[in-house]
Order: C-alpha cells, then structure tokens, then sequence
C-alpha cells in the first residue's frame, strides 16, 4: 500500500481492534527510524509532525523524507500534521503533499470549531487527504501551547455526535484525561467516556498523550475504541539520550556512528511501542 492517507489503515484497526501509532519525528533520522521499524515489524504507521517541525524543516523537505523513505514499501504509511489551529499552514500541507492533517481548534467555542474544522475538511476532501480534529481540552505542552488543570475539560458526547454530523472529519480525538509531556501522576483515564463516545460516533478515535501511559492502559484504551496512539515526548527523550549516551560512552568524533546509535535507540523503543500498540504483522 505504501504512502496513504488514514481512511483505510483507520478502519482495518477499528474491525481488527488494535491501533497504529502516530510518532511525532524530530528529523530525518527519526524519521527513517521509524518507518524502518515499521517494516521490519510488518506495521502500519504513522510519520507525525507538529506544526513547529514542518516551519523549521519546511513542507517540501519532509515530504520527500517520508516519500523517499516509503518508496514501494507494502506496509501503509501515512505523514500527518499534529495540532495546527492555522488554516494557512494546513492548507500548505496539504498542497505539498501530506496525506492528512489535524485541524485543533478545540479551544475555541464549539461553534468555531466545528466552523473551521469543516473549512478544512472542504479543502481536505479534493485531494484525499484525511482530517482529525479534536473536542475537550487535551491538557500538558504541545508545541508552545501550555495547558494546565485548570483549563481541562473533557469532551461530552453530545458535543462530539453534532461535531462530527457536522464537520465530517475522519478522526476524532476527544479529551478523555490523558496528557501531553511527562506524566507527574497517574492519569485518570475516562475510559467509559471513550467507549461511550465510540459506540455513539463509530468513527475512529485518536489517544494523545500517550508517553508514559502503560502497556495495560493501552490495552484498555484500544478495547474502548482508540485505534491511533499519539507519541511525541517519547521520541524527544530517545533522541537526547541516544546521543548522550553515545558521546558519554565513546572518544571518536564520528557523527554518523552517534546517528546510528540513535536509530537503534528509535527503533528499539518504537518496536515495543509497535508491539503494544497490536499493530505488528498488520500490513
Ligand atoms: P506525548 O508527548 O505525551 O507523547 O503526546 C503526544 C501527542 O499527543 C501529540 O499530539
């Protein structure tokens, strides 16, 4: 299948209940990690990029990465843009080339939300390009965006059935209690608010925060309905110790040797991601 939006991958995940993870690359090497990783463990995947990382690599470049990189690749691999609440910086996306894109305007009014959510849809649809959106606040740091307890709400179901009729977005991401960044304490996972949200929408549901979640809460999550799994801090945290840990343990200057490292590292930690998640020897 190679290089796809998330229509297809999304709904094998929904019928076969395991989820595909969404990692959010730093760069190449991250990026070639990842998709290695993917088919070696024979996975769908998802190549993710805040909106921070497609303004200092620009959109052209990380395209071609993810292109280049799939090539004629059997297992479904899709390029998908995280939180972006700037109409123009997805719509230049998805003129590059993305094959889908989140628009997050949940912190605005639901009015405006499910306003500009269908924006993007109607500019998503003639090229084939698959759209997320989200509902409730997804608390932690994403981007530069600080959320904190204060400002957390879930998403209510009724909010979600009216958005969804009438935006027409592909994935949902409902704010259900999990977290962007570390975790300092246990989350508390409103699991039954996302099966309830499941069984009323039938449209498949995207986990943020998922750095730091356990094996079991993904498990429980994917029983509930979740089938794409967000990580980002994750990847931050595998970049910067492989690179330490490299330079800490050697005496050469050889650069390649550390980006090796760091692709081991990658791929190590997004296998067992991949493993957890169920989603190997799905392609
Ligand atoms: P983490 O940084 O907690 O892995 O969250 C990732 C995420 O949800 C990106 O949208």
């Amino acid at each position: 299948m190679g290089y796809t939006n998330l229509e297809r991958m999304l709904s094998n995940a929904k019928v076969e209940k395991y989820a595909v993870g969404a990692f959010n690359i730093v760069d190449y090497s991250t990026t070639r990690a990842v998709i290695k990783v993917a088919e070696k463990k024979k996975s769908p995947v998802i190549i993710q990029t805040s909106t921070k990382t497609v303004k200092f690599y620009g959109y052209k470049h990380i395209v071609s990465w993810v292109k280049t990189l799939t090539g004629d690749m059997v297992i479904p691999v899709a390029l998908h843009l995280d939180h972006c609440n700037d109409i123009d910086i997805i719509e230049k996306c998805i003129d590059a080339g993305w094959s889908s894109v989140m628009i997050d305007a949940s912190s605005y009014p639901l009015e405006e939300n499910i306003r500009m959510s269908r924006e993007v849809v109607e500019m998503a649809r003639p090229k084939n390009v698959t759209v997320e959106g989200e509902l409730g606040s997804i608390l932690g740091v994403e981007d530069d965006l600080i959320l904190t307890e204060h400002d957390s709400h879930l998403a209510d179901v009724e909010s979600c059935v009216r958005y969804l009729k009438e935006t027409g977005v592909d994935v949902l991401a409902p704010a259900i209690g999990t977290a962007h960044g570390v975790y300092i304490k246990t989350p508390n996972i409103d699991f039954g608010l996302l099966k309830e949200i499941a069984e009323k929408t039938n449209i498949p549901l995207a986990i943020h925060g998922g750095t730091g979640l356990s094996p079991d809460m993904f498990k429980k999550c994917i029983e509930s309905g979740g089938v794409k799994v967000n990580i980002s801090t994750n990847i931050k945290h595998l970049f910067k110790d492989a690179l330490e840990e490299y330079f800490e343990a050697s005496t050469d200057y050889e650069p390649i040797k550390a980006i090796q490292h760091l692709e081991t590292r990658v791929m190590e930690g997004v296998g067992d991601l991949i493993e957890s998640f169920g989603s190997a020897n799905r392609a």
